[in-house]
Formats: structure tokens, sequence, C-alpha cells
């Protein structure tokens, strides 16, 4: 079934197997023109913009994912299952739950704890525990340690909830251990389970819930950058 009705791609091939999936489409966009090579843009629909080009000699793409478990649920289903998508790898922002994780600091999310509906579509007799591929988690480790740039590898929460009606609801999140709360990678980790393919969540933090500290634009680039240059080695 392609195009999809999110993607405007008429070849499986314009589509590498590796796919980065920051929530910005605008991100793509500069991911695309600063690291990639003879870049080709797949997507544009509610422009949300997707490009494959290479990194070092290898195929990958980057396409938006926006925000929220609805939004990144659909563009990986569709990505794996009309597209052949094998390895989807959020890069994201998220704000931190814990003193010892700081603004700036890179984490990836080995597990993704969620408070969204998502996963009673599996009709569990239980609680499902969304975890991040150990193929990717173990690679960007090492790239990482390789690298010398410090991650944090533990907990994140995927929230249904930017605007909280209850505003210390993460404090009990915070008391099991975990690290930091975005909006995406719960969605990801089941959809990717659920095909038998992989996904990895990298992420930086941008904001504190404890200290309320957030970084600045450039800030942001800068550890952006570091992020990147893990996830583009698991292409
Ligand atoms: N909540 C949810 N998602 C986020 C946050 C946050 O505080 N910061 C960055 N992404």
């Amino acid at each position: 079934m392609i195009p999809t009705p999110h993607i405007a791609a008429t070849n499986k091939n314009e589509i590498a197997e590796t796919v980065l999936l920051p929530g910005d489409p605008l991100r793509a966009k500069f991911i695309a023109d600063n690291f990639l090579e003879d870049v080709a843009q797949f997507n544009g629909t509610r422009g949300m913009l997707g490009y494959t080009g290479t990194y070092k000699g290898k195929r990958i793409s980057v396409m938006g994912s926006g925000m929220g478990m609805p939004s990144i649920g659909i563009y990986s289903y569709e990505l794996i299952h009309f597209y052949g998508v094998k390895n989807l790898i959020r890069i994201g922002s998220c704000g931190s739950l814990q003193e010892h994780v700081k603004i700036r600091d890179v984490i990836i999310g080995m597990g993704a704890c969620t408070n969204s509906n998502f996963a009673s579509q599996y009709e569990l007799p239980g609680t499902y525990a969304p975890i991040a591929s150990w193929e990717l988690l173990e690679k960007a480790v090492h790239v990482a340690k390789e690298k010398g740039t410090e991650v944090k590898v533990g907990n994140i929460l995927s929230s249904d909830i930017f605007y909280d009606a209850v505003p210390d609801a993460w404090k009990k999140w915070a008391a099991m251990g975990v690290m930091g709360v975005e909006m995406e990678a719960a969605a990801l980790y089941m959809n990717a389970a659920k095909a038998g393919v992989n996904a990895l969540c990298i992420l930086t933090v941008s904001d504190s819930l404890v200290t309320h500290e957030a970084t600045t634009a450039e800030e942001r680039q800068n550890t952006f950058t570091k992020m990147m240059e893990i996830a583009l080695e698991l292409a």
C-alpha cells in the first residue's frame, strides 16, 4: 500500500533500512542538509519532511515523527510495514526528572514507561514493558564510548501530557528511577516489538522539571550534534 496516507514515497527503495526520527520535520531537513550526502527528499505530505542520503557511504534516511505517541505511531508503522524499515532511531529532547540528570546530558531509553493507552490494542493480560533493541542500544553505547561522549542509559517516560493538570505527577515516576520525560518512545518501541524490528530512543536533556533550568537554543544545537553523531553511526 504505497504511497501510504502519510508518506509520499512511491518506491520502497526511496527509504533506507535505517531511519532517524527527530520530532521536528525541520530538524530532519537540517540533518539532511548538514550531515548527509547525495540527498533526495521522499516525503513532504503534511509538511513531515523525509530525506534519504548517505553518511560515511552508508544509506540512511531521516524523517520527522511529529509530537506524541499517535503521530510517531502512524509514521513508524508505515515505515516498518509498507517500506520495510528495520532500524528506527528516535532522536529528540526530554525533560529531566532526576537531580543527577543534567541539562545537556545525552540519555538513552533502555525502557520507556508510559501513561498512554497505546498498549491496550495488543489485549495483553498484564502490563507490557516497552524496551529498546539490545542490538542498537549496545552499538550506541559503544559508539558513545569511542567518541568520549558520556551517555546515561535507563528508563524514560513517554507521556501523553505536556501541560499536566497535576503538576507534580512526574514525581511518582521520578521515585521509580525514571530519568526523563518525552512523548514518543513507548509507541515506537511497541510498534517495533510487534513487527520484530529494532528501535532506539536517544535524547538530549533540554530542560529540568527538578531545577526548572532550560537550555538555550545554542546549547541545544551543540548537544544535538553529539547525539546525532552517535545516531548516524548506527546505519
Ligand atoms: N515533557 C515532555 N516532553 C518533553 C519535555 C517535557 O518536559 N521536555 C522536552 N520534551
